[in-house]
């Protein structure tokens, strides 16, 4: 079987999405996206485009459990794999609200499954996450780590595997290619796709970011407590233009033959959250002033990909390290004080 040419990127105006477009764009996909925009906006496809230098094939603002709406696109062009972004990501909210949670990463991708389904198509690369390792209490995991998600969005995520999974199992003919990230962070290297944060930002790059740039006073680290050399969490950052490579590579491999198969993306490398600080203050010349606070719940100390699995399978290895991720966030920072609110907006974005 040949590799995919045409592919459909659910949330492909979301962070890692929209980076995922430019990458299939620049290695001559034909790349259709849909997103509802609910914590994105069609700005981002111009400034997608203008990176590619290349049209994406067409937009679709839609939500994916619209049926009707989803069924239409694969009505419309020859999809031939999908790259399945589109969901909640807010661990916390997911706590707070999850049963919207479970509708839209759950409901999600069995509506998606079953446009696919019903146009035969059989290709998937999923958006999986470390968090569905939870606590696992190990140094280095590996995707042999026995599942135990400790909130509802770690939770939708295992169920969106169980389900693939077993329909791969039943069904022959589906391939689906799950990728387990463990933290993608940073930007495009021109500086114009990054992570735009809800107000305050729930996580530590756009966090450190904004206390670098002077639009917030100092980061909260949480935790001094846990059992680590300077007692904050270590996490696997992971560039998201290696996480972006990666999937460009797994569509590649859907071509390997059908049937489910799980894998770690991740650097293989920790950074406690005191590394990250030092490392963006030494990249932005800027202090980042920081005090400690209580350990945000449902954290757990390390979580470290052991990623030699799709080293081993694809020959896939991350290029960038720590300071090139810092790098990029804070040129992305300092080009976009406020994100991309007030940008130009793509003329076609409701086709
Ligand atoms: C979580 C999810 C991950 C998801 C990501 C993005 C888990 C295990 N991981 O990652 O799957 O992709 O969110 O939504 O659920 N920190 C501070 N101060 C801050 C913000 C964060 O000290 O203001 C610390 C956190 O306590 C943590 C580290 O920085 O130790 C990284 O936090 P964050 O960027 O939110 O990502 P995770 O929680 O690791």
């Amino acid at each position: 079987m040949s590799p995919p040419s045409t592919v459909l990127v659910t949330g492909g105006a979301g962070f890692i999405g929209s980076h995922a477009c430019v990458e299939l764009l620049d290695h001559g996909y034909e790349v259709i996206v849909v997103d509802d925009y609910s914590n994105s906006t069609p700005q981002v496809l111009t400034r997608v485009e203008r990176i590619a230098g290349r049209f994406v094939g067409a937009v679709y603002e839609l939500d994916i459990r619209d049926r009707r709406a989803l069924s239409a696109v694969f009505d419309r062009h020859a999809v031939d794999a999908v790259v399945h972004f589109a969901a909640y990501k807010a661990v916390g909210t997911s706590t707070r609200m999850p049963v919207e949670y479970y509708d839209a990463n759950v409901g999600g991708t069995t509506a998606l499954l079953r446009a696919m389904d019903e146009h035969g198509v059989h290709q998937l690369v999923f958006s999986s996450s470390c968090a569905v390792y939870g606590d696992a209490g190990h140094e280095r995991l590996d995707e042999t780590t026995p599942p135990r998600p400790t909130n509802p969005y770690a939770a939708s995520k295992w169920l969106c595997e169980q389900i693939l999974a077993d329909v791969c199992h039943r069904c022959p003919e589906y391939t689906v290619l799950s990728l387990r990230y463990f933290n993608p962070a940073g930007a495009h290297p021109s500086g114009l796709l990054g992570e735009d944060p809800p107000d305050p930002p729930e996580n530590l790059m756009p966090y450190v970011a904004q206390v670098a740039d002077g639009r917030r006073e100092r980061l909260h680290v949480f935790g001094n407590d846990y059992p680590t050399p300077d007692g904050t969490a270590i996490r696997d950052y992971l560039h998201v233009m290696d996480t972006v490579d990666a999937h460009r590579v797994a569509l590649d491999h859907l071509a390997d033959g059908p049937g489910m198969h799980v894998y770690n993306l991740g650097a293989g490398r920790g950074s406690s959250v005191l590394d990250v600080v030092t490392a963006f203050s030494e990249v932005s010349d800027r202090p980042v002033p920081y005090e400690f606070a209580p350990r945000r719940p449902g954290d757990v100390a390390t979580l470290v990909a052991d990623a030699s699995a799709v080293a081993h399978d694809w020959g896939w290895r991350p290029t960038l390290d720590l300071a090139d991720i810092c790098r990029d966030a804070w040129r992305f920072q300092q080009l976009n004080p406020n994100g991309y609110a007030g940008s130009a907006r793509r003329p076609n974005a409701k086709e």
